[in-house]
């Protein structure tokens, strides 16, 4: 029996899944690792421990489904997307840690680089908006602070890469250097229409060529890993940042299909085909996957705290001691009040990019407590998802199906799930498998390796676990909607 090894790498976690030739999970590992705040709205991760955590839980999958790694037909990488990395190539390590992409340290370059007009040009380029959000700004301040870097950077001493390219590096022991076109798309150094990084861009922002990995379609061959690691070499054959990695384990091959996942943030792709959609609304414009040279387009609404909110609620307020605590507690809070909370801890995304905002509560009582708390926290997540809804529905009208799919940690919670249909008056579906980012991943490495059928036959199996289906009336809905963007525009303003 053939299996295949889906990695993981995420913000807080690394976990190793292996599926089998059906693709259903059979056997997985995860490893948390240290976080690093070293200032104010900064976040840093140590490369070494994504690379030695990955490594780790590949191991230890393997070991618990007790064949060995004879059977193994491949391997698919997924990643949070963004993060930097920067590292030598003589000795493979990092001169730095990496720069996390909830990291808001480039905010003034970015504003002094929009100042100076060039948002437009780079916009219609890249499908993003100056944001720190994004790799390049992170890459150049990399350039800018670590001592000599430029100059051997320029001497094609160093290699640039999102996590994506750092573990295929070290999995295949420096003798590759490459990323997928969904990776390169969240650099803001890649011409998503013409599919090549950017030369104008990089001298923009001072950025040597040399640094760049070799793009790669997302269903490829990224070379095979050390036969030292597994006990044998394991060709890596599929590679997708997180959400568009998700985007394919939803099955959202169709124009007009969409997906929203929920992580620590929340992350909602919508299919446009091979059409580039530009957006007017302030999404973002990425690739969603690339096939045998082919671009699939989408738009993306990104929201930074969603998960993270209710890890607030247990980490911060000390409120609850488990997430599941949160749906009961929302459940009996007061419906008289109507608390709104903004969570714009690390300032807003979609559609508002304000990375100066701080989050906001609004409507506090005297009776206020965590039943309220815990109630607006959920709801902020569903409000949010609206915002973007309706961004993409602006866009791209019609065209939009209006079901949306959904995964991630936060769907478990029926209540959460509700909300969210009724406030965006659409249905809502949730999958039977909610491990799409992993999925995704496995399917495009068996696609790569020849062992998995083609997309129209692999969305047939796609199978639906339930619809949640608006039961609000549109007269509250409206009103509610209403209220939140009057506390957004607040928190803004504030
Ligand atoms: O763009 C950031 C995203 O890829 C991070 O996803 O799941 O690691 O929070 P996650």
């Amino acid at each position: 029996m053939k299996h295949i090894l889906a990695i993981d790498q995420g913000t807080t976690s690394s976990r190793a899944i292996l599926f089998d030739e059906k693709l259903r999970p059979v056997a997985s590992a995860q490893e948390e690792f240290a976080q690093h705040f070293p200032a104010s709205g900064w976040v840093e991760h140590d490369a070494s421990d994504l690379w030695s955590t990955v490594a780790a839980t590949a191991r230890a999958a393997i070991e618990k489904l007790g064949q060995g790694a004879d059977d193994i037909a491949a391997i698919g990488i997924t990643n949070q997307r963004e993060t930097t990395v920067l590292w030598d190539r003589a000795t493979g390590r990092a001169l730095h840690n990496a720069i996390v992409w909830q990291d808001r340290r480039t905010a003034d370059l970015c504003e002094r680089l929009k100042a100076d007009g060039h948002e437009p040009m780079i916009s219609a380029r890249t499908g993003l908006l100056l944001d720190p959000y994004f790799s390049g700004t992170k890459l150049k301040w990399l350039l800018d602070h670590v001592e000599g870097a430029r100059a051997r950077a320029e001497a094609g001493e160093l290699a640039f890469g999102t996590v994506d390219s750092w573990l295929i590096w070290n999995l295949t022991g420096g003798k590759v250097h490459a990323t997928d076109a969904t990776n390169a798309a969240r650099t803001l150094l890649y011409n998503i229409a013409e599919n090549r990084w950017d030369a104008d861009i990089c001298a923009l922002l001072d950025i040597p060529m040399a640094l760049l990995p070799e793009v790669r379609d997302s269903a490829d061959d990224f070379g095979v890993t050390r036969a030292d690691l597994f006990g044998r070499e394991i060709p890596i054959m599929g590679v997708a940042g997180d959400q568009q990695a998700a985007t394919v384990g939803q099955a959202c091959f169709r124009p007009g299909m969409m997906k929203s996942t929920y992580g620590t943030g929340c992350f909602a792709l919508l299919n446009t085909g091979d059409q580039m959609v530009p957006s007017k609304n302030r999404l973002l414009t990425t690739i969603a996957y690339r096939l045998n040279g082919q671009t699939t387009y989408a738009l993306e609404g990104s929201i930074f705290i969603a998960g993270a909110v209710v890890q607030w609620l247990r980490d911060g307020l000390k409120i609850i001691r488990h997430a599941a605590e949160t749906q009961p507690l929302a459940e009996a809070a007061d419906p008289t009040q109507e608390l709104i909370m903004v969570p714009a801890f690390t300032g807003l995304g979609a559609p508002y990019w304000r990375p100066d905002s701080r989050g906001a509560v609004f409507g506090l009582t005297r009776n206020s407590g965590p039943a309220e708390f815990a109630r607006a926290a959920l709801e902020s997540v569903g409000f949010q998802t609206r915002d973007l809804l309706e961004a993409m529905r602006a866009d791209w009208g019609a065209a939009a199906e209006g079901v949306l799919r959904v995964d991630g940690g936060m769907v478990a919670s029926d209540w959460t799930m509700q909300f969210l249909s009724d406030i965006l008056g659409a249905p809502v579906d949730r999958p039977v498998v909610t491990e799409t980012t992993a999925l995704g991943a496995a399917y495009l490495a068996g696609l790569g390796a020849g062992i998995c059928p083609p997309p129209e036959e692999f969305a047939r199996e796609w199978a639906l676990e339930h619809r949640f289906e608006p039961a609000m009336d549109k007269a509250t809905r409206d009103a509610r909607y209403a209220r939140w963007k009057r506390a957004v525009a607040a928190t803004m303003a504030a």
